[in-house]
């Protein structure tokens, strides 16, 4: 019981560090959307630049380009359209990330 207890405690202590850098679960998952024209990872494919590993505020800064048709494009400012502003900074907070 005791064990337990302290092995409570210290797992609860981990995820407090690790939250500072972890990308959030969501962004993962939106980012996949990405990854289908962009490549595995966004390391780039056929018709989709590579995106990984890029400037986060640049890749947000694009995207919202795209969003608000600053940006031409034939199909990313349709994207775009779908995320709100903090879905975009978490989304290139995720591919800047990549490598
Ligand atoms: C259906 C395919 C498709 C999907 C899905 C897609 N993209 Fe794109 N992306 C493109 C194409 C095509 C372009 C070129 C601009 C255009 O024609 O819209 C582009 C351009 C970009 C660029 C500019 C690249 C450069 O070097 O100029 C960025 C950044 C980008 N996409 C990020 C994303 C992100 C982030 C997502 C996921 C939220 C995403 N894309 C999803 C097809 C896609």
């Amino acid at each position: 019981m005791l064990r337990l207890a302290f092995l409570g405690l210290s797992l609860c202590a981990l995820p407090g560090l690790a939250q500072a850098q972890a990308p959030s679960p969501a962004a993962a998952i939106a980012a996949e959307a990405c990854f289908g024209c962009h490549g595995p990872g966004g390391q780039g494919a056929t018709g989709g630049a590579a995106i990984a590993g890029r400037d986060k505020a640049e890749l947000a800064a694009t995207l919202i380009a795209f969003r608000s048709n600053e940006r031409p494009g034939t199909i990313m400012g349709r994207i775009a359209r779908g995320y709100s502003d903090a879905e975009i900074a978490a989304i290139a907070d995720f591919i800047a990330r990549q490598r």
